[in-house]
């Protein structure tokens, strides 16, 4: 396909293994709408502007509509997305077509297009996150009263509850949510009008353009309007912080599902087994899963090194970092809707996580009760709850070493082996739980309902996001 800005100040055609190294076609499908969204909008200016006539900017949104409605393959040996558009209105409507770069740069069309095309993915992925939130909560709630250990260090550190860890990981996926809304405000900037890198003297209403898409400003500085790819970065960090949270829980029920802790089964469905050994319940779907925060993160390292390395204007390698985003979305989708699928079915083993619970875990409420029932001071009930806890590690707790521990530190209270026994009961411990934000069943529900009424928003608010966006490019096409 002959490019029709080859006859520039080049008078030969480019090596093709040049032309194909260059090329973004591959990747340009993804921003494929979006551009030519942008070119209609141009097309709109420029008939605004009287360059053009009425007639040959609605016979060129003819022809841009038709390219909607049925998807090309672009050839590989094309530079990009707008080349190819261009060379296709130049050959149907040549007045539209052979303007079409009036005014408007594959710089600035290309961000317009990558703010397009993001935004949608963006309020996708946001949903995303709310299913799988919401799938978090509902089982938070369903499992708020299965006791189940927690740990520090990796050493059991406290009986709580299953729910309560499935609460922790959808009040860490929600706190992801305002960096997406940020990403969102970021594509609400139009940098059409910027054209190359200075801006400029085609007299453009860059407002005008800039509502026919869809964003709700323009940007200040055609400079950094065309060539800052921040905004790609920023999506990025976003997408890592949420796969951060993805790995960490994926990592949770590979060590959970496996016999060594024995406390959750991952369901058949998302498991394999073994080529040789027929025994095995391979947890793989969370395996991958756990790679998913170092995918992202080399992609956003990769962007980060691209961008860092860069004058202010535009230079190709810009065109390098867009499909790691892409990538990176892509990730982060497949994940989302597994995540889901396996917090609804994965089954908790009650028995043996009710067994890791078990006194003297729960030790640190013998010293609690101690300071707060009899008065000691914290830090000797400490002790005291330790060389208990020690005893009973030891299986050697009778009520008259008992005795003799309470002694030897001058405690002196009555107390026997069967209330140390009550005192560190996970489910009495659980249900006793003090404080907002505890895993006390009734802490973790109420947080969980409220969570659940604010998506009920959240999810409106994404739904009204994009109709009004899907409705602002429908009013171009008429
Ligand atoms: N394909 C390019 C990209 O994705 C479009 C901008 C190319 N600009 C240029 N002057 N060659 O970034």
């Amino acid at each position: 396909m002959g490019a029709p800005h080859r006859k520039g100040v080049l008078r030969k055609e480019m090596d093709p293994e040049a032309a194909a190294y260059t090329s973004s076609s591959t990747f340009d499908r993804e921003i494929y709408e979006a551009t030519v969204y942008v070119n209609i909008a141009h097309l709109r200016a420029l008939e605004k502007l009287g360059v053009i006539s009425r007639d040959a900017a609605d016979r060129g949104v003819a022809v841009l509509s038709r390219m909607l409605r049925e998807r090309v393959e672009l050839p590989p040996d094309v530079e990009d997305i707008h080349i190819y558009v261009e060379t296709l209105l130049s050959k149907e409507v040549p007045e539209a077509g052979e303007n079409l770069a009036l005014g408007k740069s594959r710089n600035d069309a290309v961000v317009a297009a990558i703010k397009i095309r993001l935004r949608e993915r963006t309020l996708q992925l946001c949903r995303q996150l709310a299913d799988c939130i919401q799938a978090l909560l509902e089982k938070s709630v369903e499992e708020s009263a299965t006791i189940f250990p927690v740990y520090t260090h990796l050493q059991r550190a406290a009986p709580a509850t299953y729910g309560f860890i499935l609460h922790a990981y959808a009040v860490r996926l929600y706190k992801t949510l305002p960096a997406f809304r940020k990403v969102l405000e970021e594509c609400e900037e139009s940098p059409l009008g910027s054209a190359a890198v200075a801006g400029t003297t085609v007299p453009l209403d860059r407002q005008y353009l800039a509502e026919l898409l869809g964003f709700r400003k323009t940007g200040v500085n055609a400079l950094e309007s065309t060539a800052s790819r921040e905004f790609i970065i920023m999506a990025m960090s976003a997408l890592l912080t949420a796969a951060v949270v993805l790995s960490s829980i994926a990592e949770e029920f590979v060590l959970y599902s496996s016999e060594e802790f024995g406390l959750v089964e991952v369901q058949e469905e998302l498991a394999a087994t073994s080529s040789i050994m027929p025994q095995k319940r391979n947890p793989v779907v969370a395996e991958v899963m756990r790679t998913k925060a170092a995918e992202v993160m080399g992609l956003l390292t990769s962007v980060e090194q691209i961008v860092c390395r860069m004058p202010s204007g535009y230079s190709l390698d810009l065109q390098q970092a867009t499909p790691k985003l892409w990538s990176a979305f892509q990730e982060l989708e497949s994940s989302l809707r597994l995540l889901a699928k396996l917090v609804k079915g994965v089954s908790v083993r009650r028995e043996r996580a009710l067994y890791a619970c078990m006194p003297p875990v729960a030790a640190v409420e013998l010293a609690n009760h101690l300071t707060l029932k009899h008065g000691i001071p914290f830090r000797k009930a400490h002790t005291v709850a330790g060389q208990v806890s020690r005893l009973m590690a030891e299986r050697r707790l009778s009520d008259e070493a008992l005795k003799q521990v309470l002694k030897e530190h001058g405690v002196e209270v009555g107390l026997g082996v069967s209330e140390v026994f009550e005192i560190m009961d996970p489910v009495k411990t659980v249900e006793r739980y003090a404080v907002e934000g505890s895993a006390n069943p009734r802490h973790v529900v109420k947080s969980a309902q409220e969570l659940l009424g604010e998506l009920v928003k959240i999810r409106e608010w994404l739904e009204n996001e994009s109709r009004v966006f899907r409705e602002t490019l429908g009013l171009l096409l008429r």
